[in-house]
């Protein structure tokens, strides 16, 4: 079935949204296997493409088991997003590219990238467009806040249909709102009625309830769940199970896979990668502020899974 298809078709349809820094190829890897139907690429700079830099390609190396894989960028130049397209696909194993229309990051923002895109929709129109004629994936998609200031869902929502986006997913804040405004779902209700490509919803979405809710306010295709899944990664399960409950010897063994995950792909290095998510994991224990002080002076893998064995 394809992704269209199934976004039509599979309730609930889960994404892990892109999170810079954390969503990388480890943890892709153990959402998938908790029930995430599609992941996205960290955001990945045109530019740092097209220079063809180790650590972009790195970013781009998917897990075996991510289908569908989809590939995000970010630009703000349509000639060097043509660019970056072309050297996407000669990357096999990546089913569609992403148009980042969302970072707020004054870095990004005010290289008229990201959230930028949003002031200025006939050239967000034209990127996708872009994208659309030149990739040879099967999927061209952006990922969009609903607006700079003003809430302009309806108008973002047109300019990416128009460009022949095949989907959209809106995290429902405004830039200005970066990450704690409320998150407005009726606006992304008013741009789900409007739209004839599926949207899936993001934003604050840290439970099954909130899930259901969310699902029942915007009549969204998918969901898309980022900070509640770097926290908590069987939520892909227990939403798709129907259920709050997650039995903790089950959090044990998928913490643990995510450290062997992290330990395969970086080495004895992927420790101190590991320490974030630990912090995360072990909010809700016993004794997490002390782990938490415990785990960032720990450098080999050995000594991390012992602790964190004991600990979970
Ligand atoms: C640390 C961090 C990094 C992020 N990196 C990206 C990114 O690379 N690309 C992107 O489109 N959004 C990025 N976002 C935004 C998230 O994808 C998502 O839209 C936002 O966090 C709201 O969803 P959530 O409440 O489920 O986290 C990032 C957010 C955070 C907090």
């Amino acid at each position: 079935m394809s992704l269209i298809e199934k976004l039509k078709s599979d309730k609930p349809f889960l994404a892990l949204a892109p999170l810079a820094g954390y969503t990388d190829v480890a943890f892709r890897c153990v959402v998938k296997e908790l029930g995430a139907d599609m992941t996205v690429s960290e955001m990945i700079s045109s530019d740092a493409l097209i220079q063809n830099s180790k650590k972009t390609l790195k970013m781009i190396k998917k897990a075996k088991n991510e289908t569908p894989y989809i590939v995000q960028i970010s630009g703000n130049k349509i000639d060097k997003i043509k660019e970056a397209v072309f050297i996407l696909n000669d990357i096999d194993g990546i089913d569609g590219i992403d148009l980042n229309c969302g970072c707020p990051a004054k870095k990004v923002y005010h290289h008229g990238s990201g959230a930028r895109l949003l002031e200025d929709l006939p050239k967000l129109e034209m990127m996708l467009s872009t994208i659309k004629k030149h990739s040879n994936k099967t999927y061209t998609s952006a990922k969009v806040r609903i607006g700079i200031e003003k809430k302009i869902g309806a108008d973002i929502v047109n300019s990416c249909q128009n460009s022949g986006a095949d989907f959209v997913a809106v995290h429902g804040r405004t830039k200005v709102g970066a990450y704690k405004s409320k998150v407005d779902y009726e606006q992304i209700a008013i741009m789900k009625e409007l739209s004839r490509i599926p949207i899936i919803a993001n934003g604050d979405i840290t439970s099954y309830d909130i899930a259901k809710k969310v699902t029942n306010e915007t009549k969204a295709d998918g969901l898309m769940i980022g900070r509640g899944a770097v926290v908590a990664p069987w939520i892909f399960q227990q939403i798709k199970n129907n259920t709050q409950t997650i039995e903790k010897k089950q959090k044990k063994t998928i913490i643990l896979n995510h450290l062997d995950s992290i330990i395969d792909i970086y080495g004895e290095y992927g420790v101190v990668l590991f320490r974030k998510y630990l912090h995360g994991y072990s909010k809700s224990y016993d004794g997490s502020a002390v782990f938490r002080q415990e785990v960032n002076k720990i450098n080999s893998s050995k000594k991390m899974r012992h602790i964190v064995s004991q600990f979970f």
